[in-house]
C-alpha cells in the first residue's frame, strides 16, 4: 500500500510566555507546558550544570555539561550564562507511515549561552526543549575564532539518576553491539551501559535515557561515573578521537523522557519531534507492509546461504515464497545467500561479497519479473560480514540492479565476528571501526539516502541504534538492533520470556524493530548450530513464547514492515491462527500504550490506517495473569466484532505453547475485557465494526 508524503501542515507560532526564566543571576528555568517538568541551568563554580525535577521531586540531579577539544580550549570550566532566550511552539505534523498519523509537538524552549570568563574567548549554547513527557537538550557551537577544524576528545554530559531507582539496561562496549539479553538491577549496579536506558524511580516515575538526530556525532552510550550517575560516552573513531567536525555545529539531543507510569513512555514522540522534517520530499514509494522470505530455514539450519550445503536461495525455492506471498497477501520476499560471497567462512570474509553478482541458480531478472507479475515485489539483501568499503565500492551498481528487478526495500547486515567494522582509509590501511562509532553513523546515511535516490527503503540489520532519523529519511524504515527471533533459532541462551516486555520499554523507544515475529513451530530446533564461533548450541533453542504471544508481537513491537518469519508449511498447518497474520497491518492512524510494567506485561490497542479496525495486542513475562482491558479506545455506541486469538486456559510456553482459542464475538467500547494469559503467553484481537 503507497502512503502519502509527510507534510506539515499547522504551522506554530512562537509566543511570548512566563514558563522560562533567568530567575538570578546564573540560573535560568523552564517547565514543561503542563508545568510539570522543570529544568534548571546554572553556571555555579564556572561550570555548565542542569537538573530536572518532575511534580516537584528532583528526577536528574544537579549534571555537568561541556565539550574538550584535541587542539582548542574546552567549554569546561570558567563559564558564566551570557544569555537566553526561550520560544514556545504548538504544532502538528504529518507522519507519512507510522505508529500514530498526526503527531503533536508541544513544548517550551530555552537556549542558555555559555561564554568563558578565563582564557581565550570561546563560547557555546545549550538549547532545552522541554515537553509533557520529558527534555532534549544538545550543544550549539559557533563559528568562533580559533575553532573551525575540531577534535572531539570528551563530552561531559553528566545524568545523575541516583543509586536506588531500578533500570532496566544491555552492556555498551561489547563485541555483539545491542544484541544481549536486558539486565533489571538497581540504577547503582549499572555498568556501562547503550540507550535507550530505562529507569523507575522508588516512586515509580519512569525515566528513560537515549538521543535524537543522530548524525555527523558518534554514537553516546552511558558511562558508570560513580553508582547511579552516569556521564555520557561518545564511541570513538579508529584513531581514538570521539568525533570529527567543523565549527559551526550542533550535536545530537540528549534526551529523557518522563513519566508517571510505564505505559507513558511508549505513549511519547519525543524522539520523533526532536528530528527534522522529512528531507526526501515526496515518498509515496515506501511501501508498509508485511513480507516472508528465505531466512528462517537459513536460522534452523534446513537450508544454507551459501552452496556449501543446500542453497536456500534457488529460483526454484524463490517462487515457492512468492507463490505463498502471493496467495496470502504480503507485499514481498526476501532472499539472503543469493549473491556471490556466502560460501566458506562468510562471518569472516566480507571482502568476498559481490553485491551485483547472482550465483548461477538464481535468475534475478526472472524472479523480479515472476514476482511483480503476481503483485509482490522481491526484498533485497545486502550482508557486508562488516566489511563497510567492499560495500560501498559496490553500492551504487548494487543498487541500480535492484532498482532495475523492481526491489523497493533493501535488508543491510553488518555481522562480524569480533564486532568489528573493516573500512579502508584513504592510505590504503584497514582500520576497525565501532558500530555506533561517527564512521558508521555517516555509512548508514549514506547508504539510506543513495537508496532513496532510487526509491529503495533500508531495513539494516546489525545497525546503529534508531535516534528517529526515520522522520528526516522516511526511507529508513526499520532496523535490528536488539536480540530479534534469530536468537530463538541459536542464541545461546534464546530469548527469555521477559525480554519481549523488556523492549517495549526500551529498544522500542528509539523506533521500528524488524524483530521477525511470527514463529509458529515451537519445538525446540533439532538442528541447532555446529559453528563453535557463531553461538553454542542449545537445546532449548525454540521461541519461549505461546503461540497467542507470536501473533501478539504484530500489535506490540512496532514496525511498518513486520515479517511472518516462519516456514509456509508451517503455516499452512495452522491457517486459523495465520488468519490474524493476514490481517494485522503495519501502519496505523493511532496507537495508544493501554497498559503495562517493565518486563511484566503490556498492552498496545493499535487503529489501522485509512480503516476503521483497531487490533489489540497483550503479552506477559512467564508469570501468567489476567488482564482487565477496558475498551474505552472503540468508538462510544458503535459495535464492533471482535476476533480473539488468545491463550487457551491451560496455555503455558514451556508445556503447552499451542492452547490457543480462536472466536468471534460483538464488543462495545461499555465493555472491560478479562483476558487470562499463560506463562509468557498473550493475546491478540481484531475489532471491524459489526454490520
Ligand atoms: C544477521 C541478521 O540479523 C539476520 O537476519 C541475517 O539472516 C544474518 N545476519 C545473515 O545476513
Ligand atoms: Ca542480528
Amino acid at each position: 500500500m503507497p502512503i502519502r508524503g509527510s507534510v506539515p501542515f499547522v504551522f506554530g507560532v512562537a509566543i511570548a510566555a512566563c514558563f522560562a526564566t533567568l530567575a538570578v543571576a546564573g540560573e535560568a528555568t523552564v517547565t514543561s507546558p503542563d508545568g510539570a517538568i522543570a529544568v534548571t541551568v546554572n553556571d555555579d563554580g564556572g561550570r555548565a550544570q542542569y537538573s530536572v525535577s518532575f511534580n516537584g521531586e528532583t528526577v536528574v540531579g544537579r549534571s555537568r555539561l561541556g565539550l574538550l577539544f584535541k587542539d582548542q580550549h574546552g567549554i569546561e570550566r570558567d563559564l558564566e550564562i551570557a544569555s537566553s532566550d526561550t520560544a514556545n511552539v504548538d504544532v502538528t505534523w504529518e507522519q507519512p507511515w507510522g505508529e500514530r498519523r498526526i503527531v503533536r509537538d508541544h513544548h517550551n524552549e530555552l537556549a542558555v549561552e555559555f561564554t568563558a570568563t578565563d582564557g581565550p574567548a570561546r563560547r557555546m549554547t545549550v538549547r532545552f526543549r522541554v515537553f509533557d513527557d520529558g527534555i532534549g537538550f544538545r550543544y550549539e557551537f559557533p563559528k568562533q575564532r580559533g575553532y573551525k577544524d575540531l577534535e572531539i576528545t570528551d563530552e561531559l554530559t553528566e545524568f545523575a539518576i541516583g543509586e536506588r531507582a531500578t533500570a532496566w539496561w544491555i552492556p555498551s562496549g561489547e563485541f555483539n553491539r545491542y544484541e544481549y539479553i536486558y539486565n533489571e538491577s538497581t540504577a547503582g549496579e549499572v555498568q556501562d551501559a547503550h540507550t535507550p536506558i530505562t529507569f523507575r524511580t522508588e516512586d515509580g516515575v519512569h525515566l528513560s535515557i537515549h538521543e535524537a538526530a543522530l548524525a555527523d556525532y558518534s554514537g553516546m552510550s552511558l558511562q558508570r561515573l560513580r553508582p547511579g550517575n552516569f556521564k555520557a560516552k561518545l564511541s570513538p573513531h579508529a584513531d581514538g578521537v570521539l568525533v570529527k567536525t567543523t565549527a559551526p555545529f550542533k550535536t545530537p539531543w540528549r534526551t529523557i523522557q518522563i513519566s508517571p507510569d510505564a505505559k507513558g513512555l511508549l505513549n511519547s514522540d519525543l524522539i520523533l519531534n526532536l528530528n527534522e522534517p522529512n528531507k526526501l520530499g515526496d515518498v509515496s514509494w515506501v511501501e508498509a507492509g508485511k513480507y516472508v522470505g528465505i531466512w528462517w530455514a537459513m536460522h534452523i539450519r534446513e537450508r544454507t546461504w551459501g552452496r556449501d550445503g543446500i542453497h536456500g536461495a534457488t529460483t526454484e525455492e524463490t517462487k515457492r515464497y512468492i507463490d505463498f506471498a502471493a496467495e496470502h497477501g504480503f507485499i514481498g520476499v526476501l532472499v539472503e545467500g543469493w549473491n556471490i560471497g556466502w560460501d566458506g567462512d562468510w562471518f569472516n570474509n566480507g571482502e568476498l561479497f559481490r553485491f551485483a553478482e547472482t550465483y548461477p541458480d538464481f535468475d534475478i531478472e526472472e524472479l523480479g519479473e515472476y514476482a511483480q507479475s503476481k503483485g509482490v515485489r522481491l526484498i533485497g539483501h545486502h550482508e557486508t560480514s562488516g566489511n563497510i568499503s567492499n560495500y560501498e565500492n559496490q553500492l551504487a551498481d548494487a543498487l541500480d540492479l535492484y532498482e532495475s528487478v523492481g526491489v523497493r526495500a533493501v535488508k543491510t547486515g553488518y555481522v562480524a565476528d569480533a564486532g568489528n567494522i573493516e573500512r579502508i582509509d584513504g592510505s590504503g590501511i584497514k582500520r576497525y571501526e565501532w558500530h555506533d562509532g561517527q564512521v558508521m553513523v555517516d555509512h548508514h546515511l549514506r547508504v539510506v539516502t543513495e537508496a532513496a535516490k532510487r526509491k529503495i527503503a533500508i531495513n539494516a540489520h546489525e545497525p546503529v541504534k534508531d535516534t528517529g532519523l526515520r522522520r528526516t529519511y522516511p526511507n529508513w524504515i526499520a532496523r535490528e538492533g536488539a536480540r530479534g527471533q534469530e536468537f530463538n533459532a541459536w542464541g545461546s541462551p534464546p530469548n527469555p520470556p521477559s525480554h519481549t516486555a523488556i523492549l517495549p520499554f526500551t529498544r522500542m523507544l528509539s523506533g521500528p524493530m524488524d524483530f521477525t515475529p511470527g514463529i509458529f513451530d515451537l519445538t525446540p530446533n533439532e538442528n541447532p548450530p555446529v559453528r563453535e564461533d557463531m553461538q553454542r548450541s542449545d537445546p532449548s533453542n525454540r521461541p519461549q513464547t505461546t503461540l497467542a504471544k507470536q501473533l501478539a508481537l504484530y500489535v506490540v513491537l512496532y514496525s511498518p514492515i513486520q515479517m511472518a518469519a516462519d516456514l509456509p508449511e508451517n503455516y499452512e498447518e495452522r491457517m486459523d491462527a495465520f488468519q490474524f497474520i493476514k490481517d494485522v497491518p503495519t501502519d496505523w492512524e493511532e496507537s495508544i500504550a493501554l497498559d503495562g510494567a517493565v518486563g511484566e506485561f503490556v498492552t498496545f490497542a493499535r487503529k489501522e490506517r485509512g480503516g476503521e479496525d483497531w487490533y489489540l495486542g497483550a503479552l506477559t513475562n512467564e508469570e501468567p495473569r489476567t488482564l482487565e482491558v477496558p475498551l474505552e479506545f472503540l468508538d462510544a455506541g458503535k459495535t464492533y466484532m471482535a476476533e480473539f486469538y488468545r491463550d487457551g486456559e491451560n496455555a503455558h510456553w514451556d508445556t503447552n505453547p499451542y492452547d490457543i482459542k480462536i472466536y468471534k464475538r460483538e464488543v462495545t467500547s461499555a465493555e472491560t475485557l478479562t483476558l487470562p494469559l499463560g506463562a509468557s503467553g498473550g493475546a491478540a484481537i481484531r475489532f471491524t465494526l459489526a454490520e
